[in-house]
C-alpha cells in the first residue's frame, strides 16, 4: 500500500504546476546566504506579510536602467498575519501586521537567455518564477499567473522593490 501511495503523491508533485518544468528551484541556504532586503504588509491582499531576500548577486544591485544581473535571486516569504477576535485584522503598536505562520515561498530568478526558452508567452525578460511550500514541496501554482502580474514592471527589470536594492 505504502508504495502505491508514496507513488500516486509523487504523480501529483510531479504534475502539479500546470505542467510546466520548472526552470527554478528554492535555494535551500537562502535563510543563512541570502540578505533580508526588505519585509512589508503586503500591497495587494490585505491579510499577509512578506519578507524579501536577495542572493549577493542581486545585491550588486541595478543599473542606470533598473536592471539586475544575470543569476540574481530573490526569495519571498508570504506570511499569513495575527487576526483580532472579530477577525480583523491586528495592527502592532507601529501600525503594521504582524506575521502568523509562513505560507508560501516564491522565487524569482534572472538567467541569460531564459527569455528565449521560455515556456510562456508573457515578457517577463530573462527571469522565471516557481512558488514552493514551506516544507520545499513545490506548490501547485499556475507560473503564469505570477508571470501576468510582473509583467508590466518593464522599468523596474520586472520586479516590484528594486528601488529598495542597491544601485551599481
Ligand atoms: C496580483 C499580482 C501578483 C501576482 C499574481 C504575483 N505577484 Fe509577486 N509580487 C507582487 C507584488 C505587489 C510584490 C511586492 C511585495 C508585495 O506587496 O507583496 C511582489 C513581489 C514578488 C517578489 C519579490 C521581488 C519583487 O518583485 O519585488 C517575488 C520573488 C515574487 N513576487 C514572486 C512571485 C511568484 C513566484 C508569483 C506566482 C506564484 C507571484 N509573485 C505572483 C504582485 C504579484
Amino acid at each position: 500500500m505504502r508504495p502505491l501511495v508514496s507513488f500516486i503523491a509523487l504523480f501529483f508533485a510531479l504534475t502539479a504546476s500546470a505542467g510546466e518544468d520548472l526552470r527554478v528551484g528554492l535555494p535551500k541556504d537562502y535563510k543563512e546566504t541570502y540578505t533580508e532586503y526588505l519585509s512589508l504588509d503586503r500591497i495587494q491582499n490585505h491579510d499577509q506579510f512578506i519578507r524579501l531576500f536577495a542572493n549577493d548577486v542581486a545585491m550588486k544591485g541595478a543599473d542606470e536602467n533598473g536592471e539586475l544581473l544575470s543569476g540574481s535571486v530573490i526569495v519571498a516569504e508570504i506570511y499569513s498575519v495575527k487576526k483580532n477576535e472579530d477577525g480583523s485584522v491586528a495592527k502592532s503598536l507601529v501600525n503594521r501586521r504582524v506575521k502568523d505562520k509562513l505560507l508560501l515561498l516564491g522565487v524569482m530568478e534572472k538567467q541569460d537567455g531564459f527569455a528565449e526558452t521560455s515556456p510562456s508567452k508573457i515578457n517577463v525578460g530573462d527571469w522565471d518564477f516557481a512558488a514552493f511550500k514551506p516544507n520545499g514541496d513545490v506548490a501547485p501554482k499556475d507560473l503564469d499567473t505570477c508571470r501576468a502580474c510582473h509583467a508590466p514592471l518593464t522599468q523596474t527589470d520586472f520586479l516590484f522593490t528594486t528601488q529598495h536594492l542597491p544601485k551599481r
